[in-house]
């Protein structure tokens, strides 16, 4: 691991602030500023986040450095210049974009992600791994929710960094984001050292009913007595980032308390879809795709309540449940 004194650190700093800058000052820094505005975001955000522009151009980054070589070659060893695998030129990677700086829990900038201000794909770019960014192992926004929260009870898991921006813009400050990979054990177990509850809150859309379940896969293994888990299922075609937006805070408030799901609900009903109950040859299914899931847990009153509810569900007692072989069934 890298070690604290790391060059790295520095120049990723460095390039933070000159983002920063060029939105606030960069000849063509208004067609960043209009698209954050258009997407109704305030100075305050924007500043507590870091929020910066990468302007037009192939070498801006280049040039603010006034890199030599052995500087170049660390930019590029920081993921934000590239050198071209034909011609060895060397350019910027972050071009006519919006940036996000990406923190680790310490508040050092270790990454980017870029996004484009109009239709254009990638609509997201994100620094490329480096010795001090893991992409699978951060979470977007956790830096800024620890500082904002003295007494955390709940962090809530996003998809994207507007709507952890959008959230804190509206007060609800305990917002973080994956960067648009599933989430892992890894970060389950990051949060459950902070909090005890998780909620996750996807885009209303396939990808992110997918996104859940995915979730739920990788919290059971971390699912001890007194730890709790909920989901909340958004309208479709919404995201948290458009919703609080149309219908306002204390409707989406509302929403995360009284419609987000605990984990044992989505958990069944989402099964018991997948494999009825309604016959015996239902039931039988139902066990089978129930059963490796709850071994995955730790033990404790939740599983067992998990097993009696199962039980309750085929008529299986726990003795046929448990020997149940586990078969490669897709569940999605
Ligand atoms: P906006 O259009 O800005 O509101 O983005 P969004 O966050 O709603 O986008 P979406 O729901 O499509 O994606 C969620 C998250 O996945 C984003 O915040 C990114 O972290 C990631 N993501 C989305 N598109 C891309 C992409 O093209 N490339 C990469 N690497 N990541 C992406
Ligand atoms: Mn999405
Ligand atoms: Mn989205
Ligand atoms: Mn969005
Ligand atoms: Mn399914």
């Amino acid at each position: 691991r890298q070690s604290i004194e790391s060059p790295l650190y520095n120049l990723i700093l460095k390039a933070s602030e000159f983002y920063q800058q060029s939105l606030r000052t960069h000849s063509t820094k208004k067609m960043a500023v209009d698209y954050f505005k258009q997407r109704g975001l305030t100075g305050v955000i924007a500043r507590d986040f870091a929020l910066g522009f990468a302007p037009p151009g192939w070498d801006n980054l280049i040039k603010h450095f006034e890199a030599d070589d052995s500087q170049q070659k660390q930019l590029i060893d920081a993921g934000l210049v590239v050198e071209s695998a034909d011609t060895g030129k060397r350019y910027d990677r972050f071009r006519e974009r919006v940036m996000f700086p990406i923190r680790d829990v310490k508040g050092r900038v270790i990454a980017f992600g870029g996004r484009v201000l109009g239709d254009d794909k990638p609509k997201y770019l994100n620094s490329p791994e480096t010795p001090v960014f893991h992409k699978s192992e951060v979470l977007y926004g956790l830096y800024e929710v620890r500082k904002n929260n003295r007494h955390l009870d709940e962090i809530l898991v996003l998809e994207g960094y507007m709507d952890v921006i959008a959230l804190a813009q509206f007060g609800i400050t305990n917002g973080v984001a994956t960067l648009g990979t599933a989430t892992s054990e890894e970060h389950i177990k990051k949060l459950f050292r902070l909090v005890n509850n998780i909620l996750f809150c996807f885009d209303g859309d396939a990808a992110g009913r997918k996104a859940a379940w995915r979730a739920l896969e990788s919290a059971l293994p971390h699912l001890q007595d007194g730890r709790k888990v909920r989901f909340l299922f958004l309208p479709d075609g919404d995201d948290p980032d458009s919703l609080v937006r149309k219908e306002g805070v204390d409707a989406f408030k509302a929403r995360m308390s009284q419609q987000a799901q605990s984990l044992t609900d989505y958990f069944f009903n989402h099964l018991t879809e997948e494999a009825k109950p309604t016959s015996l040859e239902g039931k039988a299914h139902l066990a089978s795709i129930v059963t490796p899931l709850l071994t995955k847990m730790p033990s404790g009153g939740l599983k067992a309540l998990m097993y009696q509810k199962l039980e309750e569900l085929t008529g299986l007692d726990q003795q046929h449940l448990l020997a149940i072989k586990p078969v490669a069934s897709h569940v999605s």
